[in-house]
């Protein structure tokens, strides 16, 4: 699929420079051609040779290097890519894209380039976490980026958490995708997922019982399909689908700023099993147990319908809403008046009532109900109601 690609790798200076290495192995097998730029700082971490040996190609480290400049300038140099690739992408260079700033060879190609640009953010989990990298992120996005990672684990500096840069496996399917031709190609698919926890306490949560893997399932679909997916997902248990942008979110709060931070979207999937209420006061101490204390009592406060919010945007609302609907009884019926009251497209309604688990299970039955019909599926496993849902909305979208 990558045969004859040109992809213009710009490596900035992280301690993840020694995963691109590996990155630019896996894109050569695959007869990709990789032209590698390297940051000042990167070149601290791996060094241009290696890189070079791996690639077959030489390094460009340098703004003002005459003689390539002769030969070729920055600027062909983007032209000549099918898609520029940044990984590691530090919190330094992210903040240099999202302001525009070019001072020296990786942010002037940035930009200068009129191609597609991915990013495999690497940092501190503090630096992830900083309001300007959340910023800067955010822009990114709205600037159309499209990012891969990062993984949450344990860091190089010892600390834990998001921040570790996507392993290369899942950059290259993520660029693989990129190229995948298919009927979704060019779309933007948003999809939600998974349960969400909402505190009690630092240890204790109110969840549901959502694996993920419905929702993880459609990711899979779109992206075959040639889809940019953005996949926010709640704490689930399913693996995250590769060649998606995931968004990993705890409480419905996070989700909805998730989603309302993600850009538009052509299309718009509700999988997750959002909890209706969260817990009005979360104790930031451990409640405790203690002889003689009265029981703890909870009070809630309703969460924000995201799905009913999206579907009822005035600007930017995606051209088809989907939403889910568990339902014990008249499914037809009650889902029929829920996706009038929250405004979306379509609803896949599914009964939980019975004795085969749909949530948890591998398997689901599902109603699709439109503006004019009602159309039952058959059992069938998640995926291919995946399947047949992303089939149905490229149809739709044609
Ligand atoms: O109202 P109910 O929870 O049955 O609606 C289910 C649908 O609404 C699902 O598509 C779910 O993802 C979405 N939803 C949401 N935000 C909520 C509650 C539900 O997006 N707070």
């Amino acid at each position: 699929m990558l045969a004859g690609k040109n992809i213009l790798l710009i490596i900035s200076g992280g301690i993840a420079a020694y995963k691109s290495l590996q990155l630019v192995r896996l894109l050569s097998k695959e007869g990709a051609k990789v032209v590698p730029v390297m940051t000042k700082s990167a070149e601290q971490f791996v060094t241009p040779l290696s890189v070079s040996a791996l690639a077959g190609e030489s390094v460009r480290t340098n703004l003002f290097d005459l003689e390539d400049e002769a030969e070729m300038g920055h600027i062909e140099l983007t032209r000549a890519a099918d898609l520029v690739v940044v990984a590691p992408a530090t919190a330094g260079l992210m903040a240099k894209m999202a302001g525009g700033l070019a001072d020296d060879l990786a942010s002037t190609l940035l930009l200068a380039s009129n191609k597609r640009i991915m990013l495999a953010p690497a940092m501190n989990v503090a630096m992830w976490e900083n309001p300007a990298t959340v910023r800067n992120l955010k822009l990114l996005r709205e600037d159309g980026r499209i990012i891969v990672g990062p993984d949450e684990g344990e860091m190089a500096c010892g600390e834990y958490g998001p921040g570790r840069m996507a392993e290369p496996e899942v950059i290259l399917e993520a660029i693989r995708s990129e190229f995948a031709d298919g009927p979704m190609r060019g779309k933007r698919v948003l999809i939600t997922s998974g349960p969400t926890h909402e505190p009690i306490d630092p240890v204790r949560y109110i969840a549901n019982r959502s694996s993920g893997l419905q929702g993880t399932e459609i990711a899979r679909e779109f992206v075959k399909m040639g889809a940019e997916v953005v996949f926010v997902t709640g704490p689930a248990d399913a693996e995250r689908p590769k060649g998606a942008e995931v968004v990993e979110v705890e409480t419905a709060l996070e989700m909805e700023a998730a989603v309302n931070t993600a850009g538009e979207f052509d299309v718009a999937v509700f999988a997750a099993a959002v909890a209706d209420w969260r817990v009005d006061t979360v104790s930031s101490g451990k409640i405790k147990k203690e002889a003689g204390r009265p029981l703890p009592k909870l009070s809630f406060v309703e969460n924000p319908d995201i799905l009913k919010t999206v579907s009822r945007r005035q600007k930017g609302r995606p051209t088809l809403v989907i939403g889910f609907a568990a339902e014990t009884d008249d499914v037809i019926e009650n889902a029929t008046a829920k996706r009038i009251r929250k405004g979306c497209d379509w609803i896949l309604a599914n009964d939980v009532s019975g004795d085969r688990p749909v949530m948890g299970g591998p398997d689901n039955q599902v109603v699709l109900i439109s503006e004019n019909a009602a159309e039952t599926w058959p059992w069938m496993t998640k995926r291919q109601v995946a399947h047949a849902l992303a089939a149905k909305v490229s149809e739709v979208l044609e």
